[in-house]
């Protein structure tokens, strides 16, 4: 959860002479931002820096982040602005990103290196609002007025991410993980529809690389009897729910997660107290991968960081 960002210092001088973009397309500045968390935490993985907006530019729209949230050229308004989206020569257009795995395996000495993509229906809804937004209202009241044309969207995009993801782990991530960070504003039924089948589509494509599988949901709660039915290995758990609750109602899976991103701004003491409280819940800590519920806050403090990372480390 945003391992490199703007709470490290040594990123901000990255960043200062950089803009966010250019760092995504360079494959060894790539290299340096996810060294950088490793080296100074001895995290036990890494994850790729990108961002899921990444395939948007060669699908046809243009991306920019001016103050780091993102912002799209257009948007899909209308049933024939879908035709705007065009498929893509994945390995060509995004070589900055396998050039960037390549180069991150050169020095994670045998660390684990997770890929990654937003899920369809989440990458569907920025195509929509063109920004983030409070709660993607646009994207929720397209699917109704035009079912079909968000359908084929919803297809393409499910293609583009599994052919994404993929060629990521032939280009050297051991792990991929997508990102469904709007989907929990959905209706359950239509959180199935709209955004489980897609995903599974993805995972099942990706099923005979024989690599694990994350699925990250933003607001997991509501929709873990759907999720447990998912095919693969590892949920990510928001910090909204009780991690022992999501292990408990999804059997055979592992969970990753689900610190409170905020808890990091109080005291150390109340880092490392809610820190072994989630490791505690977990009975077989075989089925646990620590890690923030959502992503890390640009302004946390680095020592609030460093005691969970000790903790997580030093306890039993
Ligand atoms: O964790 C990592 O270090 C890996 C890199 C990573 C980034 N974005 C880098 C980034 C990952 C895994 C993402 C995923 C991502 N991007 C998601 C899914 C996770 C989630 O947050 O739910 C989403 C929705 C995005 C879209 C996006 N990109 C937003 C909303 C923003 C603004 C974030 C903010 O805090 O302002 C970005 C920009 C972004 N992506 C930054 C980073 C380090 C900040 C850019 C900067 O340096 O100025």
């Amino acid at each position: 959860m945003r391992q490199a960002g703007r709470y490290l210092p040594e990123y901000r001088s990255v960043r200062k002479k950089v803009s966010f973009l250019e760092l995504c397309r360079s494959p060894e500045l790539i290299a340096e931002v996810v060294r950088q968390p490793i080296e100074r935490f001895d995290l036990d993985a890494a994850i790729l820096f990108s961002d899921i907006l990444t395939p948007f530019e060669p699908m046809g729209v243009k991306v920019d982040f001016p103050e780091g949230g993102p912002q799209l050229e257009f948007t899909i308004n209308e049933p024939k602005d879908v035709k705007r989206l065009s498929d893509f020569d994945i390995e060509k257009e995004l070589s900055f990103v396998f050039d960037g795995i390549r180069e991150i395996k050169k020095i994670l000495a045998g660390k684990p290196l997770i890929g990654f993509a937003g899920s369809p229906f989440t990458l569907a809804s920025y195509l929509i609002e063109g920004q983030a937004s409070k709660n993607f209202n646009n994207a929720k009241k397209f699917i109704y007025q035009h079912p079909k044309a968000a359908e084929e969207m919803l297809e393409l995009l499910t293609d583009v991410v599994a052919r994404y993801l993929e060629a990521q782990i032939d280009a050297g991530a051991d792990v991929v993980q997508v990102f469904d960070s709007w989907g929990g504003i959905l209706s359950n039924d239509d959180y199935l529809r709209w955004s489980a089948r897609p995903v599974e589509k993805i995972f099942s494509q990706l099923a005979n690389k024989k690599v694990p599988r994350i699925l990250f949901v933003n607001n997991l709660a509501p929709y873990i009897d759907i999720v447990r039915d998912i095919d693969c290995e590892v949920v990510g758990v928001d910090y909204r729910m009780e991690i022992s609750d999501a292990a408990k109602s999804l059997p055979g899976k592992s969970v990753q997660g689900n610190l409170d991103p905020s808890v990091l701004f109080g005291t150390t003491e109340n880092v490392v107290r809610q820190t072994k409280r989630i490791i505690d819940s977990i009975k077989n800590p075989n089925r646990l991968i620590f890690n923030l519920g959502h992503g890390i806050l640009p302004e946390t403090p680095i020592e609030a960081v460093q005691a969970l990372v000790d903790t997580v480390h030093n306890y039993r």
